[in-house]
């Protein structure tokens, strides 16, 4: 038996193993063989990525074109995908053309990894235009990342995400825009919390928050020329729709803060 071969089916059986280790589903290598979708996907873009780089025409692309149709997973061919690789469910992940994936790597369903721009895509033929997720990296459920960005090692990035700057080693990345929630130690492996004032999170700013304080304090400045012309009785209409809208802004900017209790629920 050749050395590829022999290695090529070590790969496969990596796979297995992956799920194995990864889906506590899993009961036995029969049924995760005969029943895996995200096992099928891989199986077949090994086999259309293999095509790919040995520059057959087509053939690639309709090995993934199938493997979409049976699995709901789409890999373009040309993305590098490493060992031990697991997709859990897999109905709706995109991995594109320039994506890297390191081994021990595991996504789940609804997962993306596309590109930021869409606009002058033509443009973009030919260069990496897709992220690159480093060994043990794990892509929560919905989480969308997008460019030619870096997830560090380890990295975890938490469910229905966009991400779209570089991801440190060894944190948690939630939220949209995400931003970093939790570092850990690769030693310990010891979780800490990143709070709001570091420097990520003036690195990843929110804008859904930029906009409520902006709100804020427009409603209060609004308030505060009111209360200058208080008399008529459309003013005084006018002071308790602003004070309405002060109190409902307020309580947004609780909420996004987390710091209601609201938030929390
Ligand atoms: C990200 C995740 C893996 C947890 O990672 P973790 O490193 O253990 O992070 P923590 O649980 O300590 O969460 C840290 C903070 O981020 C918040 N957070 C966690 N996940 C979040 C998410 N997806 N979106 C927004 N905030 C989130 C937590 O509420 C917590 O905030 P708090 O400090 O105000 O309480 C998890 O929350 C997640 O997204 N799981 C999805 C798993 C999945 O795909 N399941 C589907 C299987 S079918």
């Amino acid at each position: 038996m050749g050395r590829n071969l022999r290695r090529f089916l070590r790969t496969l059986r990596e796979d297995v193993q992956a799920v194995i280790d990864r889906d506590p589903a899993a009961r036995s290598r029969v049924e995760v063989v005969l029943t895996t979708p995200g096992l099928h996907a891989i199986w077949m873009h090994r086999v259309a990525h293999a095509l790919f780089s040995n520059r057959v025409p087509i053939l690639p692309r309709l090995v993934s074109h199938v493997a979409r149709f049976l699995t709901g997973i789409e890999i373009h061919p040309g993305a590098r995908i490493g060992r031990g690789f697991f997709i859990d469910h897999g109905m709706g992940v995109v991995i594109g053309e320039t994506a890297e994936i390191g081994n021990n790597v595991t996504l789940y369903q609804g997962v993306t990894l596309g590109i930021y721009h869409t606009s002058n895509v033509t443009q973009l033929r030919g260069t990496k235009r897709h992220p690159t997720l480093r060994d043990g990296v794990t892509v929560t459920v919905g989480a969308k990342i997008l460019g030619a960005i870096t997830v560090g090692e380890h990295a975890i990035v938490g469910a229905g995400s966009v991400v779209t700057k570089d991801v440190p080693p060894h944190t948690t990345v939630v939220g949209v825009p995400g931003r970093v929630v939790v570092e850990r130690d690769p030693t310990t492996g010891l979780a800490r919390r990143v709070d709001r004032a570091s420097p990520w999170s003036v690195d990843l700013p929110d804008p859904v928050l930029e906009v409520i304080r902006c709100l804020h304090e427009k409603v209060l400045e609004l308030d505060a020329r009111i209360s200058v012309l208080d008399g008529g009785a459309d003013s005084k209409e006018l002071v308790r729709e602003i004070g309405d809208l002060r109190d409902q802004v307020s309580r947004l900017v609780g909420i996004s803060d987390g710091s209601s209790e609201v938030g929390r629920s």
